[in-house]
């Protein structure tokens, strides 16, 4: 397949670029800033199909330009801490750039909308005990959500995370959720950067939540 990542010099998205160039896809890894470009390219160049272009995905000609003529669209954009609005408008040019393509778009979320274990009413940031100093990107999290589900003539899917998603080790393992955070059976919510990666190409590989958000844990 051929897919566009952005935010593919991140965290989560250089681990996204990383699987699907494993599985043979042709990627365009697409990012701001040319040195953290560069540097991607660098560590997985040799792998053969990646290339990488500089983009910016709040600007829809930028995602029609890189988007348009592909199978699948991903976003793992993160705003810098104190520009949390960024997100919003991030999900709103990949919307307006993407819509009538065709195309489909995969966008990493946040865990925040998801409700409670056993309590559908309420939601992880309303949750007693859910950190203060996280409050904005959940809040930016949530209105980025509401952007893809508010949009039409547009093949979208969001995949929250759990609470915890962290670089670890590629186990090949995780749950399926929808709505509700998962977790396991000590109380954790977690999964590695690696398994979301895996989860993430699998649905672009074969979806199974077309216009849903859904979510993944081990
Ligand atoms: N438990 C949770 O809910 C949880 C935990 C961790 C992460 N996440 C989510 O996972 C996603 C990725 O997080 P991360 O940890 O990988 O973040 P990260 O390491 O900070 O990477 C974010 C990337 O996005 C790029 N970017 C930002 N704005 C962009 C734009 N407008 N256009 C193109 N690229 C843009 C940045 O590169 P440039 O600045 O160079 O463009 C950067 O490479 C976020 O949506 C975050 O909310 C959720």
């Amino acid at each position: 397949m051929r897919i566009t990542v952005f935010g593919a010099t991140g965290a989560v998205g250089s681990r996204v670029v990383q699987e699907a160039l494993s599985r043979h896809h042709d990627v365009t890894a697409v990012g701001r800033n040319l040195d953290r470009l560069t540097t991607l390219a660098q560590r997985l160049g040799e792998v053969g199909g990646l290339r990488v272009l500089r983009g910016d995905a709040s600007d829809a000609g930028d995602v029609a330009r890189l988007g348009w003529g592909r199978e699948v669209v991903i976003s793992a954009t993160r705003p810098v801490p104190g520009r949390e609005d960024e997100l919003a408008i991030a999900a709103k040019g990949l919307v307006s750039g993407l819509a009538g393509s065709g195309v489909r778009l995969l966008v990493v979320g946040g865990a925040a909308s998801l409700t409670l274990p056993g309590d559908p009413g309420t939601t992880v940031v309303d949750g007693p005990g859910f950190p203060v100093e996280l409050r904005p990107i959940a809040l930016a999290c949530n209105e980025q959500l509401e952007v893809i589900r508010a949009s039409t003539d547009l093949e979208w899917t969001y995949l929250s995370p759990p609470a915890l998603l962290e670089p670890g080790v590629r186990t090949g393992t995780y749950r399926l959720g929808r709505d509700e955070l998962l977790t396991s059976a000590d109380g954790t919510s977690s999964i590695s950067m690696e398994d979301f990666a895996i989860a993430l190409l699998d649905e672009a590989e074969q979806p199974r939540h077309p216009r849903a958000r859904f979510t993944v844990g081990y």
